[in-house]
Parts: C-alpha cells; sequence; structure tokens
C-alpha cells in the first residue's frame, strides 16, 4: 500500500491520479486528514494503517516568499513533518520530493546530485533537513529533486502570468534565474514508476531544456495570444523577499545512469498543460 501525502497539491494530486488509473493500492491524504507536523498524529497515522509499505511524500509548506515571514511553520511542515514520516517510515520504500533551491549556485553548469548545497531562502534550508532526515530514517529511499511545478491542481507560475496578463500591459519578470519548469503529470508519472523499483538514490528530474522565468512568461503569453509583454528584470532589481538560486540548471545524470527516463521537453509539457485547459491559441 503506498501512501501519498499532499494529495491536493499539484504534483500529489497527479501522483493519485495515475496510481488510480493504474489500479493501485494507495492512500492519499492531505492536511486534513493528516497533519504532518502533529507527531502524535502521524504516530497513530501509521499504526493503524501497517499495510503501508511506501510512501509518496509530496505535502510541503510551498509559498516560497511567505516562509521569510513564518520560517517556524514552514520549518515544522517541511523539516519536522518529512521526519515524523521518516520515522514512522523506516521500514517502508520513501520517496521524498525535494527542490533545487537546496542549492544556491551562480555559474551556468548543470547540478549534479552532489554538488555544494548552499540554500539561500528559508524554503530551501527546510526542505534540506527533509532530505537529510529521510536519510538519517529510511534505508531505502529516493530523494528526487525538481523545479518550477505546474499542474492543473494549485497555482503555479503559469496560471499567475495568465492571470495577471488580464489587468497587466507589462509585466516584470527575472531573466537572471535559469532552469527548467516541471509539469507535475510528467513528473508523477516518473514517480510512480521509480516507487515500483529498488533503485533508491538521489535523483534530478524537471522536463528537460532550460529557460528563464522571464522567457517561460514569454512563451506562455504568446501561446494563449495575449498581448501583454514581459519585461526582463534581474534578480536584484525584482527583490523578491526569498533569494533564489541563479544557476537551477539540473543534470540527469543520476536518472540515465539508473536507467529511469528523462522527462519531456519543457515547451512540449508547456504545451500540453495550456491545451488540456484549452488556452493555446497558436
Ligand atoms: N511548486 C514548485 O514549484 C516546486 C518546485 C520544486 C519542488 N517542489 C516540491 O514538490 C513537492 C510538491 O509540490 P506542489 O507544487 O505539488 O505543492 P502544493 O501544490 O503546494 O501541494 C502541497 C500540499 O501539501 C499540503 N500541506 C501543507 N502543509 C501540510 C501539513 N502540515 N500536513 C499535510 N499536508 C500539508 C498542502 O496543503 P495546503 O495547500 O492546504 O497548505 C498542499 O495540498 C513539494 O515537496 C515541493 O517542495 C515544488
Amino acid at each position: 500500500m503506498i501512501l501519498v501525502t499532499g494529495a491536493n497539491g499539484q504534483l500529489g494530486g497527479d501522483v493519485c491520479d495515475l496510481l488510480r488509473a493504474q489500479g493501485k493500492r494507495f492512500l492519499g491524504v492531505d492536511v486534513d486528514e493528516l497533519d504532518i507536523t502533529d507527531k502524535a498524529a502521524v504516530d497513530s497515522f501509521f499504526a493503524a494503517h501497517p499495510e503501508i509499505d511506501s510512501v509518496i511524500h509530496c505535502a510541503a509548506y510551498t509559498a516560497v516568499d511567505k516562509a521569510e515571514d513564518d520560517p517556524a511553520r514552514c520549518y515544522a511542515v517541511n523539516a519536522e513533518g518529512t521526519k515524523n514520516l521518516a520515522k514512522n517510515a523506516a521500514h517502508c520504500k520513501f520517496l521524498y520530493v525535494s527542490t533545487d533551491y537546496v542549492f544556491g549556485a551562480d555559474g551556468d553548469e548543470p547540478l549534479e546530485t552532489n554538488d555544494v548545497k548552499a540554500p539561500a531562502c528559508v524554503y530551501g534550508k527546510t526542505k534540506l533537513l527533509g532530505e537529510d532526515a529521510v536519510r538519517q530514517h529510511c534505508a531505502q529511499y529516493f530523494i528526487v529533486r525538481t523545479s518550477g511545478v505546474f499542474g492543473e491542481k494549485n497555482t503555479n507560475f503559469i496560471a499567475t502570468i495568465l492571470r495577471l496578463s488580464e489587468t497587466h500591459e507589462k509585466l516584470f519578470v527575472v531573466y537572471d534565474q535559469v532552469g527548467a519548469p516541471t509539469y507535475s503529470r510528467d513528473l508523477a508519472s516518473l514517480l510512480v514508476q521509480m516507487i515500483e523499483t529498488e533503485r533508491y538514490g538521489i535523483y534530478h528530474a524537471a522536463n528537460t531544456g532550460e529557460c528563464s522565468w522571464a522567457f517561460l512568461a514569454e512563451t506562455v503569453l504568446s501561446l494563449c495570444g495575449k498581448s501583454t509583454t514581459v519585461v526582463p528584470v534581474t534578480s536584484e532589481e525584482y527583490d523578491a523577499p526569498a533569494k533564489r538560486p541563479i544557476n537551477s540548471r539540473f543534470s540527469f545524470r543520476s536518472l540515465d545512469e539508473a536507467s529511469f527516463s528523462r522527462l519531456p521537453p519543457w515547451q512540449d509539457a508547456v504545451r500540453r498543460y495550456l491545451d488540456g485547459q484549452g488556452l493555446l491559441k497558436e
């Protein structure tokens, strides 16, 4: 039996949809059924469900800028919440979804899984502590770092750009942070495949190719036939509350070495996402 946390979120929701479609036995929970920060509740939940043998942990505090003003809550969910699950799931396969924000890299070289971690924001620091908890308590772990997740089940960068384009003629978007966005459906498909294997380890998984946030915004607006223009700005000019890495380019060496397929190109993923919502005009 697979436990999926964050079942109402973008990624967790898609993981549950896929497991359902494949007829797999799983339990999908979100904060209303299981608040992972409540240690006693997590202990009781696992005691009541001894059939759980795998966990796909997608729940997280994901409001990156808000976390700078609410570090305690972000830490409680991402670090302590993950520890509560990992301790109870020491006998399980444990798949933890992490982030490019555990890195704080400049430069333009693809990030290898074992590159230096230097998270520059609260969210990144707490997600890295989550990774540590998983490595400490679970022997059969997969840590999958992803970036820029977009999906139908929650708001995300693309949805925000399209919403703002309704009321703005110009949008200021950073051009000096480069990585790749990730369609939650594509990632869900990899995670569901991964949990069936024993190819444990640390992986990077995003749609392939690379782009800046500004280029992604321009692409989306153009595909949707919007006239709003994108004004590219530096991270310093944009001055978001949370500092993000300049370089989020992933190396997919570990996926290749373990014979997992890379995700499709990001342009293809964005088109499928927009098309699915009837937004594609091109
Ligand atoms: N989104 C991105 O761009 C991005 C990038 C890199 C990595 N990731 C990672 O990818 C994973 C999935 O992200 P996502 O975009 O699917 O996130 P999401 O849509 O925000 O979903 C996360 C889910 O976790 C739930 N949650 C929050 N606190 C909880 C708690 N105390 N107990 C149980 N559930 C709780 C949230 O509920 P509420 O909505 O009610 O809080 C939400 O339903 C996360 O591990 C995230 O760190 C995401």
